[in-house]
């Protein structure tokens, strides 16, 4: 594979001269669960950073998809009395149907039981083997099926599994093994070499502890069941679920293939739940390693939701269907909360109570109020058409002044909270860098600011004393400066709530599509034209009653 060509980029690559491309993953969900809160969050959050490389002018593959093999999804199977396969076709609907709803733009949706995937995980299979890094030999010790991971006896917590508490099995087979010890010093020095691999902080800090503990060979094979792909040559051996699974993120770019999409391998960013790290920066950069494959850019675990301050669970009956939240409270509205109210990396608690406050103070309060009173301002005072600004040269300082200089205002507002993020004591991060960082709680603070700070504006500018003064030039400048404020903010929404993003640009008359822009271009202030037709519009975000 032709993957070496491609120059390394980190997350903070600049705006490319040729397009330059953005590799994003999700995890395979199992098929044994239907899709809740927690996969909707990872999914939701990789959905934005896709959108948002794409405004930047990245040629961007958002890969998502479903894990269907493996004791787990048999056993499930085996309990719904229907053949595994069957059992996968029915769950992955579930989860491609909730990514339609949630107005994920995936580009493409994996499974693992395509011929496509079968073909990759075989040649990496016989790529590792062929250089030495597979041997046979007996796995005799424990095992969680749940979540499909190999365990000793000390790792056990009472007999159960330490990371989910369920109980496990002792398992005494035949097995194929890859040579993981060996990859333990190599590791160490990757990870040293590039300290942006595993984010957040805390989480590196787990692995490297985790790694100089020392490796142990890691278990590739099984023979107890056979719902997998089968080891090439020796197919009484089942591939491990994980040596599988996490192949996905090559399969999707062609591999073995020299054609296509290689072009995006390596991964740039790899985003998953804090519960499969290990996996994700330990097992799989070192199947890469010995494979001779170039590694991804960076993994980022993300924190756990808990409901009502409780782990969610089915025995609870505590799981948060994405389903019923995007009825009852709409997508961009959902999409939104997940994203602003916990920082990306950190754990959250899930409650009615926060998603409803959020909708109503952020959504109906702040923007949907900024927005309806701007619409109808331009109707009433001005027929609904986006007046041109005048430029006051002419006249008196003192009566042109106050207009202008809250014009300026607004325009400072921009530049300072979402452009350079530059300020006096510099308060602010610049949007762009906190998109870079997966700062999503920070980013949409720094937008809200200026969506709070236009709200005083109407109120000290007073549009309605302007009209009543007759002071014409300075009423055209406000309502131009609401317009174009709008229009701008519409651009920065939009890899959240994307749908909303288009209805406000419909709304003041921009033409186009929203998601075909290019983020440079569109948010420089002064930008958009006058003369636009404005179209009101029923409430973006309605309140909801308490
Ligand atoms: O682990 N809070 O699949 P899975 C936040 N097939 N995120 C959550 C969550 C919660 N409460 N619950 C689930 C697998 N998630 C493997 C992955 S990848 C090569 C193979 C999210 O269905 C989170 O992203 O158990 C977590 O990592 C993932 O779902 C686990 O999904
Ligand atoms: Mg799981």
């Amino acid at each position: 594979m032709a993957a070496g060509r491609t120059p390394r980029k980190g997350l903070k690559g600049r705006m490319p001269d040729r397009k330059e491309t953005f590799y994003i993953t999700t995890p395979i969900y199992y098929v044994n669960d239907v899709p809740h809160i927690g996969h909707a969050y990872t999914t939701v959050a990789a959905d934005v950073i896709a959108r948002y490389r794409r405004l930047k002018g990245y040629q961007v593959l958002f890969l998502t998809g479903t894990d269907e093999h493996g004791q787990k999804v048999e056993k499930a199977a085996e309990r719904a009395n229907v053949r595994p396969l069957e059992f996968a076709d029915n769950v992955m609907v579930r989860f491609k149907d909730l990514w339609a709803r949630l107005n994920i733009s995936n580009d493409d949706f994996i499974r693992t039981t395509e011929d496509r995937h079968r073909q990759a995980v075989t040649r990496l299979w016989e790529e590792v083997r062929g250089r030495g890094d597979i041997y046979l030999g007996e796995y005799e010790d424990w095992y969680c099926t749940a979540d499909e991971n190999f365990l000793t006896e000390t790792q056990l917590k009472d007999g159960r599994c330490p990371d989910c508490g369920r109980p496990v099995e002792k398992l005494k087979e035949p097995s194929y093994f890859f040579k993981l010890s060996k990859y333990g010093e190599p590791l160490l020095k990757y990870f040293e070499a590039h300290p942006g691999f595993i984010e957040p902080q805390n989480r590196r800090n787990e692995i490297v502890s985790f790694v100089r503990d020392g490796l142990r060979d890691l278990s590739v094979s099984r023979t107890t069941f056979s719902w997998g792909i089968p080891v090439p040559e020796d197919p009484r051996h089942i591939m491990y679920v994980w040596f599988d699974a996490l192949t996905n993120y090559l399969t999707a770019t062609g591999y073995p293939l020299e054609s296509g999409r290689n072009i995006f391998w390596p991964a740039d960013l790899h985003i998953i739940g804090k519960d499969i790290l290990r996996f994700h920066t330990v097992y799989w950069p070192a199947f890469l390693m010995a494979a001779g494959l170039p590694l991804p850019g960076k993994v980022f675990a993300h924190g756990w939701w808990t409901v009502d301050g409780a782990k969610m669970s089915k025995s609870k009956g505590n799981v948060v269907d994405p389903n019923e939240m995007i009825s009852r409270y709409g997508v961009d509205q959902f999409r939104y909360f997940l994203l602003r109210e916990v920082p990306f990396g950190v754990d959250g608690d899930f409650s009615i109570k926060a998603l409803e406050g959020r909708i109503n103070s952020d959504l109906a309060n702040d923007f949907g109020n900024l927005l309806s009173r701007s619409v109808s301002m331009i109707e009433k005072y001005r027929g609904g058409v986006v007046p041109e600004r005048v430029e006051a040269m002419d006249r008196p300082e003192s009566e042109a002044a106050e207009g202008r200089a809250s014009e300026e205002f607004i325009r400072k507002l921009f530049e300072v909270t979402l452009y350079s993020g530059e300020y006096k004591g510099s308060k602010w991060k610049n949007f762009d860098k906190l998109m870079d960082e997966l700062k999503f709680s920070d980013a949409l603070e720094q937008i809200w600011v200026v969506v709070r700070n236009m709200n005083v504006y109407v109120d000290k500018s007073a549009p309605w004393k302007l009209a009543k003064e007759k002071d014409e030039e300075t009423l055209s400048n406000v309502l131009y400066t609401l317009a174009e404020g709008l229009r701008i903010l519409a651009v920065y929404i939009y890899p959240f709530m994307p749908a909303s993003a288009q209805k406000v640009w419909e709304g003041l008359g921009v033409e186009g599509d929203i998601s075909a822009c290019s983020f440079e271009n569109e948010v420089r202030f002064g930008k958009g034209k006058a003369g636009k037709q404005i179209k009101k519009l029923p409430p973006l975000f309605p309140r909801i009653q308490q």
